[in-house]
């Protein structure tokens, strides 16, 4: 596509609608429950929310500011700010991380759809813990997460050939909301709960002596995961808005609308988890084996079952649709592709990358490397190395080569005075953001 070809987000609230789309999904729900719970709650959130504020808002910035003064994806944006050609790598690395999540994510999402499906058919049975735990064993391992990764594809491959603008502005106005009620609604819920108090703890009253070299790393990739970072998603998103985006007030309303879902996911699962007399250290399987028992607790409980997991798969489309955009538009931008066929060859990367995640859960599950299986190695690469390494060095790429003048007028938007926020956000480019990701780097290989 040329430039003057591109599509654009039609309103502001569009763009942020979107961009909040492509942040909200299984990482607030799915993994960071799962990530706080392996990682000691309280010590775990206080550094991701740390991270999000201190490190991920100011490259959310740099990432919007490179896409919307460009136009173009990860490979185009770094080609057209610097004369150089030495920053292309940044490009793969963002397309490797994209695929390597595209495949993971789309077994969690997966897993979605049967435990949808359950619901309304009424096949789940969490009348125990225990029950619970064996239901989602015999779910998730054998040929049917094959099957629902594959229909997750289609569906994610469905709506990138339609296009940008009109399918994903739609959805994620209506459903971005309506997820949000349904939580909210759970959260109140979960006040009720015999464990609430003890979940509270667990979650908000941080241990400070818990915070190891792999909570600070896991909360980093938490926190990079979960607002879309360091892969060139945003910067892509960023290169479909109009003029008039404001960059500063998407950015800020992104991080705080994430955060806020996540935090929400874990005030409803771990009152759960010590009302249940379950162990928050689980690892993936958490969400998935402790909300059906908090439904089979509700009064029509297979009717909120019903509506939140199908809530839960849209939100993952939303995200697959913004992580599938990046080896999207470098194959129909660079290697000049049709969107069809582009779309075609990323599908069918992941589609091979998901088999071999799916797998993981059952006939592969002894199959390792680094100790990890293949969906855990692939959600640990990607979310705590590829992303932060990206991170890095688009914070020092707008912080040192990107002119001042250049930032000014992406930050700008549709006000015409200069942003007083510009020197603060150069400051953390340049110094706090790649020093603070090298410290947590050389942190957890035990060097400092
Ligand atoms: N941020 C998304 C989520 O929280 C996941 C994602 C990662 C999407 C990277 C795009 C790119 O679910």
């Amino acid at each position: 596509m040329a430039v003057s070809e591109r599509s654009v987000f039609i309103t502001k609230t569009g763009a942020i609608a979107a961009t909040v789309g492509s942040a909200v999904g299984l990482g607030n729900i799915w993994r960071f429950p799962y990530e706080a719970g392996i990682h000691g709650g309280g010590a775990f959130l206080m550094c991701y929310l740390l991270f999000i504020f201190i490190l991920g808002l100011p490259v959310l910035c740099a990432e919007f500011i490179m896409g919307k003064g460009t136009r173009s994806n990860i490979f185009s944006a770094y080609n057209k700010l610097s004369p150089g050609k030495n920053w292309k790598f940044l490009g793969f690395l963002g397309i490797l991380a994209s695929l390597m999540i595209l495949s993971f994510y789309s077994v969690v999402a997966g897993w979605t759809i049967e435990y949808s499906i359950g619901s309304i058919c009424n096949n789940l049975d969490f009348s125990s813990a225990e029950t619970g735990h064996n239901q989602f064993n015999e779910l998730t391992t054998g040929w049917r997460p094959l099957v629902w990764t594959i229909i997750f594809l289609f569906c994610n491959f469905f709506i990138l050939i339609g296009g940008v603008t009109k399918g994903i502005e739609r959805a994620s106005n209506i459903l971005m909301p309506l997820l949000f009620l349904l939580l909210l609604a759970f959260c109140i819920h979960s006040m009720t709960m015999p464990g609430f108090g003890e979940g509270m703890t667990y979650l908000f009253a941080p241990d400070f002596s818990q915070i190891t070299p792999s909570v600070l790393l896991g909360a980093l990739g938490q926190a990079f995961f979960s607002l879309s970072l360091g892969l060139g998603c945003m910067m892509t998103y960023a290169s479909y808005f109009n003029n008039k985006s404001n960059l500063g007030q998407t950015a800020l309303t992104t991080a705080m609308l994430d955060s806020l879902v996540a935090i929400l996911a874990g005030v409803i699962i771990f009152p759960a988890v010590f009302s249940f007399g379950l162990t928050p250290e689980a690892g993936p399987t958490l969400v998935f084996e402790v909300l059906p028992n908090i439904f089979h607790q509700l009064p029509a409980g297979m009717l909120w079952s019903t509506l939140f997991f199908i809530l839960l798969f849209l939100a993952s489309l939303t995200s697959t649709v913004s992580m599938s955009e990046i080896s999207i538009s470098y194959f129909c931008e660079v290697k000049k592709l049709s969107r069809f066929k582009a779309t075609l060859i990323s599908s069918a990367i992941a589609l091979i990358g998901g088999i071999l995640c799916a797998l993981s859960f059952g006939a592969m599950s002894d199959f390792t490397i680094f100790g990890k299986t293949i969906f855990n190695l692939f959600d640990y690469v990607s979310s705590n190395i590829l992303l932060p390494v990206g991170g890095f060095f688009c914070s020092i790429f707008v912080g040192w080569f990107v002119s001042r003048k250049f930032i000014n007028t992406q930050m700008q938007g549709d006000k015409k005075s200069i942003s007083g926020f510009t020197p603060v956000l150069v400051f953390f480019l340049r110094w706090i953001c790649p020093s603070a990701i090298f410290l947590v780097f050389l942190n957890s290989l035990g060097i400092i």
